[in-house]
């Protein structure tokens, strides 16, 4: 299973993916790209690093939304991937972008969907007063952030949290979570049809 990562970030998710490939973690999974839509972020050194070809495309170089999501399409289907993995890539996709890739496109969202879409989820939690946060994994439709969930890992919102330490504790998860979903894709568990997400066949 040949996986394509998109990042805009640091990119811990990323290394906790080339972690598990390393660790044989992943099934037959591997990492054949990566794509920044921002130049010089720390995940680009981390591809780098584990000897992973990289790829910048600064969408500011790009006229349109458009222009750069075409370009970001032909960028991935130089490396063939059977899936798409979205990890801190900070870039709405345009409908057209998004249906070429459905049901072999993920995202991690760091929120108990479907609360908190969008940015700023901590400090959403927090000022809600919520008990529990968390993350979730969801294919990628064209409603943003609310494709069907695969997983969800959730954290208790401590009285002294601040968004810096609660979002410490939730991307913990996320760094668990994340390779556990691209090991079920690899081994053909994980599929969408007409909008749902489906595990062994069983909706989930
Ligand atoms: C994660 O919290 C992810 O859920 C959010 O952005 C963060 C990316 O972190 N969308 P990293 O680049 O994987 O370190």
């Amino acid at each position: 299973c040949r996986i394509v990562v998109l990042i805009s970030g640091s990119g811990t998710n990323l290394q906790a993916l080339i972690d598990a490939a390393r660790n044989h973690d992943l099934n037959d999974a591997q990492l054949v790209g990566v794509i920044s839509n921002r130049p010089n972020v720390g995940g680009l050194k981390r591809a780098e690093q584990a000897g992973i070809p990289s790829v910048t495309l600064n969408h500011q170089d790009f006229p349109s939304r458009e222009a750069f999501d075409s370009a970001l399409l032909e960028q991935i289907e130089q490396w063939r991937p059977d899936l798409v993995v979205l990890a801190g890539f900070m870039r709405i996709l345009t409908p057209e972008f998004v249906q070429h890739f459905a049901g072999r496109m993920i995202n991690i969202h760091p929120s108990l969907l479907p609360k908190y879409p969008g940015l700023h989820t901590h400090e959403r939690a927090i000022a809600a007063g919520d008990a529990q946060h968390g993350a979730s994994i969801h294919f990628v439709t064209a409603d943003l952030d609310g494709g069907p969930i695969i997983v969800q890992a959730a954290v208790d919102v401590l009285p002294d949290d601040t968004p810096t330490t609660l979002a410490q504790r939730v991307q913990a998860q996320e760094h668990c979570i994340y390779p556990a979903v691209v090991r079920w894709f690899s081994a053909q568990r994980l599929t969408m049809r007409a909008g749902a997400a489906y595990m062994d066949g069983k909706p989930l």
